[in-house]
């Protein structure tokens, strides 16, 4: 009785310091989420987990594994569900699409958000991750919440249109099914698997979507029958993990053995630090076409331990490919050294390691001279073909889909088509 007693405030209080740490680190704005997120107790959902990793802000919980580790689903970092939940903007009475339900715990928040003249509907591909969601659901008193089991790349036309269609595994494609399901005046918030992995709230303008907020993210692919995966390539026996989603030739036999070759270090004297900047430089590495190769690097543990690499930030970082030669960004937290901490180094390995650090360096100097501060950007997605124009630089070219990164006002460099 007496551990159960203390069991339970024990969970009360990582719940709260969950809910404040979101707070504090400036995720979590608005009031109504924070009620819904103080209502839904999230150790229910992943029972496997202790009541750190339960409340961890940024601690994703995995609850199934495919052969050789891979993460088949789990339940996101609150961090990232509450930025997601930011995004999309759900009021009372909304009907909402999810697309991946995983634990079931996003969809019970989003239960409590558009309350009891609202909707949820939330498919899962897994058969087995389905039945346990609604278990969850169900015994967390979320029976309202409608949980399918199918591929979400569909949508669920027959239970739509929706007000908000919220994906939470990385989409290679913004299906046309989404676009479609969407109620007049809807919003999707869907992670694009791009370069940089961005989540984008999107709103119809016309005969293209326009974002209304990006934000950074990483989630499991989505997949299914003919889904597209990213290609991983190892570096250094995986101390770094190149994730690439284009189909671009790569030297991979050249990358695996290259920090084995020459090192080079450039210090740009940019300066970005912990803040909203760095949002605004993934953009734009990803449009700039003078940028080599521009990727997200994981970087091992071990491998950042022993000094073998040493990325911005431990997990990893922004990085760029040419041939047999790999850069990523760091700062002194990594490297060392008695300068400004917010300055960016360009690392790179292999034997082009020089050229490559100078050429992305040049390329952190060029945003920072013409670009950095210099007003608002957002995302645009056109259908190809029907008379429908794009007006910036485009950043992926999908199946009859294009994505372009608008600056405002426009600068020179900006095409239009
Ligand atoms: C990061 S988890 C979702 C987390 C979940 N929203 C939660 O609150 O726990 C991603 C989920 O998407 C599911 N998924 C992947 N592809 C899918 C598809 N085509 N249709 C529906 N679900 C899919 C995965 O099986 C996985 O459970």
């Amino acid at each position: 009785m007496e551990s159960e007693v203390s069991l339970g405030v024990s969970s009360v209080e990582h719940h709260e310091a969950m809910v404040r740490l979101l707070r504090q680190h400036d995720v979590l704005h608005s009031a109504r989420l924070e009620a819904a997120l103080r209502a839904v107790p999230r150790h229910l959902f992943v029972p496997e987990a202790s009541l750190e990793d339960a409340y961890g802000v940024y601690t994703a919980v995995t609850i199934k594994q495919g052969p050789a580790g891979v993460v088949l689903s789990s339940a996101s970092a609150p961090q990232v569900v509450t930025a997601m939940l930011e995004q999309a903007d759900v009021r009372p009475g909304h009907r909402v699409l999810e697309v991946g339900a995983g634990t079931g715990y996003n969809a019970a928040v989003v239960d409590v958000l558009v309350g009891e003249d609202g909707q949820v509907v939330t498919i899962e591909y897994d058969a087995e991750v389905a039945a346990r969601a609604r278990e969850t659901l169900i015994a967390a008193g979320h029976e309202r919440v409608v949980v399918l089991h199918g591929d979400g790349r569909a949508g669920a036309a027959e239970v739509g249109p929706f007000d908000r269609i919220l994906v939470t595994a990385g989409a290679f494609d913004v299906e046309e099914a989404w676009l479609d399901q969407l109620a007049p005046g809807g919003r999707l918030v869907v992670p694009l698997r791009l370069p940089w992995p961005l989540a984008a709230a999107l709103e119809r303008v016309g005969d293209h979507w326009r974002s209304v907020s990006t934000e950074t993210c990483g989630f499991i692919p989505v997949t299914g029958p003919g889904a597209r995966m990213p290609r991983s390539v190892d570096v250094g026996g995986g101390a770094l993990v190149l994730r690439l989603e284009d189909d671009r030739p790569v030297d991979e036999a050249g990358l695996r053995d290259c920090l084995e070759g020459a090192r080079a270090v450039e210090w740009s004297g940019v300066r970005v630090d912990d803040g909203p900047g760095w949002e605004a430089l993934h953009l734009w590495l990803m449009a700039d076409p003078g940028t080599p190769g521009f990727t997200k690097i994981s970087a091992s543990g071990q491998a950042v331990a022993d000094g073998v690499v040493q990325p911005l930030m431990p997990w990893g970082a922004p990085g760029f490919h040419r041939g047999a030669t790999v850069a990523y960004l760091a700062n002194r937290r990594g490297l060392g050294g008695d300068g400004d901490r917010f300055e960016i180094a360009v690392v790179a390995h292999g034997a082009d390691a020089v050229a490559l650090a100078t050429t992305v360096a040049e390329r952190l100097r060029a945003w920072d001279r013409g670009w950095r501060g210099r007003g608002a950007h957002h995302l645009e997605l056109h259908r190809t073909g029907g008379g429908d124009t794009t007006s910036g630089p485009v950043i992926a070219e999908r199946a009859g889909q294009v994505l372009c990164a608008i600056w405002t006002p426009a600068l020179p460099g900006c095409v239009s088509a």
